[in-house]
C-alpha cells in the first residue's frame, strides 16, 4: 500500500497503536501530524513522508481545531485521519453504580468526544479534497460485559461505533469513509501492567485462539488497510482485530 501524497492526522500518536501507525504510514510515504498529550516520543524512524509533533490535549477543542490549521499549513490539506488516542484508567473506571462521575466525564471527553473535535475540524479538508478515510479505535469489549467493570471505558467505546457509522452515512457521497477497528487485548504502553507480568500474558494467551494477545503492528496492519484505497468500497463498519478471542462462547 503506498499512502505517497496523502496527508494523515494520527492521534495518539505518541502512545503503543497510534505511534506505530504513523511510523507506518510515514514508510508508505504519507505526511503525518503526530498527535498526542505526552511529548514527543525519543526514536520516531524516518520514512518517506515526514512528520509532525503537536502536543495537544483532544479533549479541547479549541486545540484540536489549532492543531488541524497546523496540519494544514505544514502539509497542504488532510486525507487521512486515524483517531486512536483513549484512556483507560484501571484504577478509577469501575462499575457505573459506584464510579466518581467526574472520571466518567473525563473518560467520555477523551474516548468519544475528542473524535468529534478531530472529525468536525477534519471532514471539511477531506471535502476539498474530494474524499478520505477516517478510522476510530474502539475495542471487542464494548461488544461484552467484563467482571471486572470498566464502565466509562466501554460505554465510551460503545459510542464511538454509533458516531462511526452516522458519519459514514453522512459523509458517504462526499467520498469520506469512516470505519472502527475494534481491538481485543494489545501489548502496548496501555497494558503496561503486563511488563513485569508475564505469567499474565501466557493466561491470556491460553484463551486467545490464535495464541497470543496482540501486537501493535496486528492494530497498524488493520488500521492502514481500513485507510488505503484497499478498503475503498468498506465504510460503516467494525474490524475486530483480536486472534479470535471474541469467537470464544
Ligand atoms: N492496548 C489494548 O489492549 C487495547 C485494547 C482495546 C482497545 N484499545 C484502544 O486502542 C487505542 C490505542 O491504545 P494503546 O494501547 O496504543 O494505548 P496507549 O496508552 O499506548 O496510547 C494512547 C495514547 O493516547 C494519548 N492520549 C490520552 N489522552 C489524550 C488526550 N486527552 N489528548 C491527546 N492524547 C491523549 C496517550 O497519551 C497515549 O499516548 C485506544 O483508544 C485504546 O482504548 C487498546
Amino acid at each position: 500500500m503506498s499512502f505517497a501524497g496523502k496527508t494523515a492526522f494520527v492521534t495518539g500518536a505518541g502512545g503503543g497503536m497510534g505511534l506505530q501507525i504513523a511510523c507506518d504510514l510515514m514508510a508508505a510515504g504519507a505526511n503525518v501530524a503526530m498527535v498526542d498529550v505526552k511529548p514527543q516520543p525519543d526514536c520516531i524512524p524516518l520514512g518517506a513522508g515526514n512528520f509532525i509533533y503537536l502536543k495537544s490535549d483532544l479533549s479541547d477543542d479549541a486545540a484540536v481545531k489549532a492543531a488541524v490549521a497546523q496540519t494544514v499549513e505544514a502539509f497542504g490539506g488532510i486525507d487521512l485521519l486515524a483517531n486512536v488516542a483513549g484512556v483507560l484508567w484501571f484504577d478509577r473506571d469501575k462499575s457505573a453504580l459506584e464510579m466518581d462521575m467526574d472520571v466518567w466525564d473525563t473518560v467520555f471527553r477523551i474516548n468519544l468526544k475528542s473524535m468529534v473535535h478531530t472529525t468536525r475540524h477534519i471532514a471539511p479538508h477531506m471535502k476539498a479534497a474530494g474524499g478520505g478515510s477516517m478510522v476510530h479505535f474502539s475495542t471487542i469489549q464494548c461488544l461484552r460485559g467484563d467482571d471486572a467493570p470498566q464502565d466509562a471505558y466501554q460505554a465510551s467505546k460503545a459510542g464511538v461505533i454509533a458516531l462511526s457509522k452516522s458519519l459514514a452515512i453522512q459523509l458517504g457521497r462526499a467520498n469520506i469513509r469512516s470505519n472502527v477497528i475494534l481491538p481485543g487485548p494489545a501489548q502496548s504502553p496501555m497494558q503496561a501492567r503486563w511488563d513485569d507480568d508475564a505469567a499474565a500474558i501466557e493466561n491470556l494467551s491460553q484463551v486467545v485462539p490464535l495464541g497470543r494477545v496482540g501486537q501493535v503492528t496486528d492494530m497498524s496492519n488493520a488500521c492502514l488497510f481500513l485507510l488505503s484505497d484497499k478498503a475503498s468500497f468498506i465504510t460503516g463498519t467494525e474490524l475486530v482485530v483480536d486472534g479470535g478471542l471474541l469467537a470464544r462462547p
